[in-house]
């Protein structure tokens, strides 16, 4: 029997926007709220997760949306966006790098593949606009994900700061060529 989960890419819609706005604050609060103030998380999460942010979101033709879904209920999802200067050498042609800028699966269902199935999805996307390099960043204290890249072939190529609410940290810069 197939599996009822399949990893679609998102219409741009109003539903999808709410949804991602749920799911993105709800995944977003259990990974860092542990060690964060709960100002700080608050803070970030109105000022990222609002419907009408996910919805622009959705618009920016540069940006890919990959939701996993199980039934009709959201369980995972990537955001990639072509056309980064993250972490780019002076003179890179921008047009040929990927940055994945959000990749999370509900709790439930880490381990079980699904990130893998995700980043897997958004290497394809990449490869198909032409690039040729993926980066992201990654919290210096988020060790399970780093890890998970660690084993996806991602090497460090830099660190940059990050502001969560009035917290500025660090987050690694992580490569993969494609
Ligand atoms: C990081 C994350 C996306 C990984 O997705 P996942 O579905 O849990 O991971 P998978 O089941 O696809 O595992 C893929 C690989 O990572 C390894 N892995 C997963 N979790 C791990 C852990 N906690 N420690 C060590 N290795 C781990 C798996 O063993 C597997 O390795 P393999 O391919 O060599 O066998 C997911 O755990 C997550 O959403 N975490 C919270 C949000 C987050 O931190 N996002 C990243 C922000 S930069």
């Amino acid at each position: 029997m197939s599996s009822p989960l399949r990893i679609t890419s998102a219409k741009r819609t109003a539903a999808v926007a709410a949804q991602l706005a749920e799911f993105g604050r709800q995944s977003f609060h259990d990974t860092y709220a542990a060690q964060n103030t709960p100002e700080d998380m608050a803070l970030y999460l109105a000022e990222t997760f609002g419907p009408q942010q996910q919805l622009a979101e959705l618009h920016d033709p540069h940006t890919f949306f990959f939701l996993a879904l199980m039934q009709q209920q959201l369980v995972g999802y990537a955001k990639l966006y072509i056309g980064s200067g993250l972490g780019a050498e002076a003179g890179a042609d921008v047009r040929t790098r990927a940055e994945l800028q959000r990749l999370y699966v509900q709790e439930d269902w880490q381990g079980t593949g699904l990130g893998a199935a995700l980043l897997r999805r958004c290497i394809e996307e990449a490869r198909t606009q032409g690039c040729r390099t993926l980066v992201l960043t990654v919290w210096e204290k988020n060790l399970k994900a780093q890890e998970f890249y660690r084993r996806k072939g991602f090497k460090q190529i830099g660190e940059t700061e990050y502001r969560v609410g009035n917290d500025v940290q660090n987050d690694f810069i992580l490569r993969k060529g494609l």
